[in-house]
């Protein structure tokens, strides 16, 4: 069952000193732990010695004569602490073991006062010193295990970014990020508090148990009889209380993912007046989350009951059994405080193997999804670490692309090529195929058949990490970081200056716009940031991928939110840009790729025309035909399409 946490053995050898000091400071937290009940003995035993000796003698003479002189019966009388403080004495040469120049009765109370002292001053020493330990296990073994909780999330995290986009539309985001965090936190129980209990438990135990059976064998029997009783216990309860807090945890994800949604799609939400119903199924939710927590703290509810009954139970076998004995004459009654110390002692760890158990159980099941993802192997992987410089020669023979998840045939033996320096636009209806293209050119993903060449090697066979450096990809969705814009352009750059940042920004046309915000360049996107319209973000977007200077352009339909006018503007700007680089165009509109040096049209994933633009006007086909209607379209609705 623990092989899925076999994972983590490379940390434990990693952190192996820290590992064995931690083990070491158990040790000895527990040798002090266990020391400090003799210490009760020693004060209980020197009661009952002093009141053999001393009081009950004087009450009988008292009895008999109540003119009697009791401080002659402790005239030079010494009190003796027997046990670890005498051994105590020996070791060190402090006479901390007897009080001696007793003349009366007072100085004899006076006397048993100052042994109380002694032992009470014993006693705290020896708690903190145990404390002291203690301190130092959880500076060790806590601490290595958010060690590894560091190491593991970023191994988990670099793992991820080898990971391929089919890897990413296979998982959901949410799946991911739980690995990251709820899992890997699972792990640190296990790494940290699990080990530190069982370890705990392990010296415990035998340093307790020999503390015992030095006292009497058949007592330890007895007294330790209901304590695995409580660790079964304890674990059937743990295991109930991981359930529901799983269910409980399930529902709460569920009503924050909730929350966030309504709380990103509030514009949509409010413009369909649909803040009633929200919120009747966010309270239907809520009631669930409700439930779910208070069926978990009913269950909660119970662990302390049965540590405490259960413990009680051992106390009531310790003090009857070991109060025969002591009538008998077997033990003495100190020896009975001395255990019932231990029994308590022993409560923590044997509730802990329970709750250890679930522990273990958990982080294993945590441990077996990481690793599933951290087995999984990239798909696409870089072929080689020879430089690749690209001249941007593109070529598809025959491909077909198959989406592996959904089966879709999204491209049907698609030839073309472009030449270093020449611009391809490829124009269809949606669906057709045409993102798909750049994926492949960015190789996202490889061709089902047939074979995508760059500079006359296989995709697959050159250096991916310099391929994509040397393009420059506008995808067809928007996305930007929540950062600043100077920061969002220059994102593909290693320490980019203002004046590449800002000459990015003029080609793409977007200068203007930013320079007329309060912050300029620094002003924040995303969440916490402004909005800006989608014709912006779109050109932010052209501006990253111009600031890399790449050798190789891909525009996926990244002009569709801008209107023909600003559209003319960009396109006469990268015109220049794109003269001595290999472009592929993506678009809707034949009007952003007439100028195109060829033109494929798509259908359903097949070529079906291609040419310069007179040419598939003069034939009369797809092309043309789109064409008329785009020029209706223009003069019908000339305001429409508006930044
Ligand atoms: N990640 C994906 N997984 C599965 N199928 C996909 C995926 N992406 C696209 N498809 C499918 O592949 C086909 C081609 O999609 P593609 O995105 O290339 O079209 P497109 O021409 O870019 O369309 P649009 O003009 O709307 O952007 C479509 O039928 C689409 O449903
Ligand atoms: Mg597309």
């Amino acid at each position: 069952m623990i092989k899925a946490l076999r994972y983590l053995d490379k940390y434990f050898w990693k952190y192996r000193t820290l590992m064995l000091l931690g083990l070491l400071f158990i040790v000895l937290t527990n040798i002090f732990a266990v020391l400090s009940p003799f210490l009760i003995n020693n004060g209980v035993n020197v009661l009952r010695e002093s009141k053999a000796n001393f009081i009950d003698p004087m009450n009988q003479q008292l009895a008999d004569n109540p003119e009697f002189d009791k401080d002659s019966l402790f005239e030079g009388v010494t009190i003796h602490i027997p046990g670890v403080v005498e051994k105590l004495s020996n070791w060190t040469g402090l006479s901390i073991n007897e009080v001696s120049g007793i003349e009366s009765y007072s100085d004899f109370l006076a006397a048993m006062v100052q042994v109380a002292l002694i032992l009470a001053v014993l006693y705290v020493i020896v708690y903190l010193i145990k404390g002291v330990f203690l301190f130092l296990t959880r500076q060790t073994i806590i601490v290595v295990s958010r060690y590894v909780e560091y190491d593991l999330k970023n191994e988990i995290y670099n793992h991820y970014q080898q990971l391929d986009t089919a890897f990413y539309k296979r998982n959901r985001t949410g799946d991911l990020m739980n690995r990251i965090s709820e899992d890997v936190s699972n792990v640190r129980m296990y790494m940290g508090p699990a080990v530190m209990y069982t370890l705990n438990l392990i010296v415990l135990v035998i340093l307790v148990i020999s503390a015992m059976v030095f006292i009497d064998i058949e007592l330890t029997l007895w007294a330790l009889t209901p304590l695995p009783l409580m660790s079964v216990g304890i674990y059937i309860v743990s295991r109930r209380i991981n359930k529901k807090s799983e269910i409980k945890q399930k529902q709460q994800s569920k009503l924050s993912s909730m929350v966030q949604e309504s709380i990103s799609g509030i514009r949509v939400l409010k413009a369909y007046n649909r803040e009633r119903a929200q919120r009747d199924s966010f309270k239907e939710q809520s009631d669930l989350y409700k439930f779910k927590t208070l069926s978990l703290i009913k269950t909660e509810a119970m662990f302390m009951p049965i540590i405490v009954l259960l413990v009680g139970l051992s106390t009531i076998l310790t003090i009857y059994i070991g109060g025969r004995k002591v009538i008998s004459g077997e033990m003495e009654i100190e020896q009975i405080f001395q255990f019932i110390f231990y029994v308590n002692m022993l409560t923590w760890p044997f509730a802990s193997v329970g709750w250890v158990t679930s522990l273990v159980q958990r982080a294993e099941a945590s441990q077996a999804r990481v690793n599933e993802f951290l087995k999984t192997e990239p798909v696409i992987t870089n072929p080689s670490n020879r430089p690749l410089t690209v001249k941007g020669d593109i070529e598809f023979r025959e491909v077909s692309f198959r989406y592996p998840d959904s089966g879709i045939l999204a491209l049907d033996k698609v030839s073309f090529r472009i030449r270093p320096g020449e611009t391809l636009a490829v124009i269809g209806k949606t669906g057709s195929g045409k993102s798909t293209i750049a994926d492949l050119i960015c190789r996202l993903y490889d061709a089902t058949e047939g074979e995508v060449v760059i500079d006359g090697k296989p995709i697959n066979e050159v250096n991916l990490s310099d391929l994509r450096t040397a393009i420059g990809y506008v995808p067809q969705d928007v996305f930007l970081f929540s950062d600043t814009i100077s920061n969002n352009i220059a994102f593909g750059v290693d320490d980019a200056g203002v004046e590449l940042i800002e000459r990015a920004a003029a080609d793409a046309n977007i200068h203007d716009d930013i320079t007329h915000f309060d912050k300029g360049y620094e002003t924040l996107l995303g969440e916490r940031g402004i909005n800006i319209s989608g014709g912006q973000k779109q050109r932010i977007s052209i501006a990253r991928a111009l600031a890399k200077n790449p050798d190789i352009l891909i525009f996926d339909d990244c002009l569709s939110a801008v209107d023909t006018e600003t559209e003319e503007h960009i396109l006469g700007a990268l015109k220049r840009i794109m003269k001595n680089k290999s472009s592929l165009v993506i678009s809707h509109r034949i009007s952003s790729i007439k100028h195109a040096d060829r033109i494929i049209v798509l259908d359903n994933g097949r070529v079906v025309e291609q040419g310069v633009h007179d040419e598939l006007i003069q034939k009369d086909g797809v092309y043309a035909d789109m064409y008329r209607r785009q020029l209706l379209e223009e003069q019908n609705a000339p305001l429409d399409e508006k930044d």
